[in-house]
């Protein structure tokens, strides 16, 4: 087992390059510096935020190439600018009925779904007061800079890159694939207690290391066990966003008027926790290739976690907010106008009606990004109706 364990991890280590091997190790003597100075060992939260954002280092905060076709992996607006533009007609209908109001996009990525929108917006005649960025890694704000500068220079003093979250926002807070970027922490139930993955190294490199969990993960598994209505079985493996009651909190207390829309891929608790998921829903991407381990390619590879859409639910209540939506992605743009989108181009020539039809597909299709995305909006302090939840609104699920 070892010894496949290891070959597997030289096969795939295998594939860096000279420069992504050097990024590599220098990240992993930060890594084992924190673990010797932490007395031998972290746990997987502190790991997973250590390797994903240390300034310089980590994933998202060096200049490796992560999104789109040439990168480690592919999101919907890098799919196709229909996603986006769906997305911005949301936004709209929301601005119309708060007759004013900015956007606010979280981890904003390339910067190609500011790009879309904007232009949306523009074609709408519906431009936000101001369109601002929130997003943690500076090589990815440069991106987003560059990208806005180059093809919508016009626009570039209505955008605003932030540093931390307004007080009193009125508007639309947007994040695409954010909420699966947030460290997790990873258990294991064992002899019937919940143990708490952590991470140690040996010589042969780093290795998962277990210790019994402190009372804030224990209680949080246990209720997880209290809404199931049953324990999770000896074995089973799963991880926990710890941060997102806080994290949604603070959004509920940055938003004064207005809606918060995340899109991500995620189950209902009952889905995410089902007893044959006994793995959990960790995955990393290393050039459009997903595999389950996170202690290999430290920072050139992304690690996520599917998205428990039941906790989001509950912290956004939590945090003052009224739940007014939760559907696939499917619907969700479907009910954003995506059909409308697609006859307005009926005219355009064969070969670009093809490309579209072929990025629906991807965005819409359930063996695709249809069904195992989901879009889930709040709104605080006003009164909405929006049209993405009009089609099939799954709350009842919740
Ligand atoms: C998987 S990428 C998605 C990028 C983009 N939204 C898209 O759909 O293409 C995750 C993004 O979230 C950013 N991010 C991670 N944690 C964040 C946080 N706490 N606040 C804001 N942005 C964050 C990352 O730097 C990155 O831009």
């Amino acid at each position: 087992m070892q010894h496949t364990l290891a070959s597997r991890r030289n096969s795939l280590a295998d594939h860096l390059s000279s420069t992504e091997q050097l990024h590599s190790e220098q990240l992993l003597q930060l890594v084992r510096a924190k673990i010797e100075a932490a007395g031998g060992w972290l746990d997987f939260q502190t790991f997973m935020d250590l390797v994903l954002y240390a300034p310089g280092l980590g994933y998202y905060s060096a200049g490796t190439h992560k999104l789109g076709a040439g990168g480690d992996f592919t999101t919907a607006p890098e799919i196709s600018p229909l996603f986006s533009r769906c997305v911005a007609m949301q936004c709209v209908e929301v601005l119309r009925q708060l007759k004013q109001g900015s956007v606010l996009e979280l981890g904003a990525g390339s910067g190609v779904m500011a790009v879309d929108m904007l232009r949306e917006f523009e074609k709408l005649e519906c431009l936000p007061e101001r369109y601002y960025i929130l997003e943690v890694s500076a090589d990815l704000r440069a991106r987003q800079q560059a990208l806005i500068q180059q093809q919508l220079p016009q626009y570039l003093d209505r955008v605003q890159w932030l540093d931390a979250l307004q007080a009193d926002f009125v508007g639309v807070i947007v994040a695409n694939e954010v909420l699966d970027a947030l460290p997790v922490q990873r258990f294991c139930i064992q002899q019937g207690g919940v143990q708490v993955m952590g991470v140690s190294y040996t010589d042969a490199g780093l290795c998962w290391q277990p210790r019994a969990a402190d009372d804030t993960l224990v209680k949080a598994v246990r209720a997880i066990e209290s809404n199931l209505l049953f324990s999770l079985p000896e074995g089973y493996c799963s991880e926990v966003n710890l941060q997102l009651p806080a994290w949604i909190g603070s959004l509920g207390d940055s938003l004064q008027r207005g809606a918060v829309l995340f899109i991500d891929y995620g189950f209902t608790q009952s889905q995410y926790y089902s007893v044959d998921r006994t793995r959990g829903t960790l995955s990393c991407f290393f050039r459009q290739r997903m595999h389950d381990d996170p202690l290999i390619n430290v920072g050139v590879q992304d690690i996520t976690a599917w998205v428990d859409f039941t906790a989001v639910a509950s912290a956004g209540l939590a945090a003052g907010m009224e739940l007014e939506g939760f559907a696939t992605q499917a619907h969700f743009l479907f009910g954003c106008g995506l059909d409308r989108l697609l006859t307005d181009m009926s005219e355009q020539p064969d070969e670009i009606r093809w490309q579209l039809s072929q990025q629906v597909q991807k965005l819409t299709l359930p063996g695709e990004m249809g069904e195992s995305f989901k879009a889930m909006a709040f709104s605080k302090d006003c009164n909405l109706q929006l049209s993405g939840f009009a089609f099939r609104d799954l709350r009842d699920r919740l």
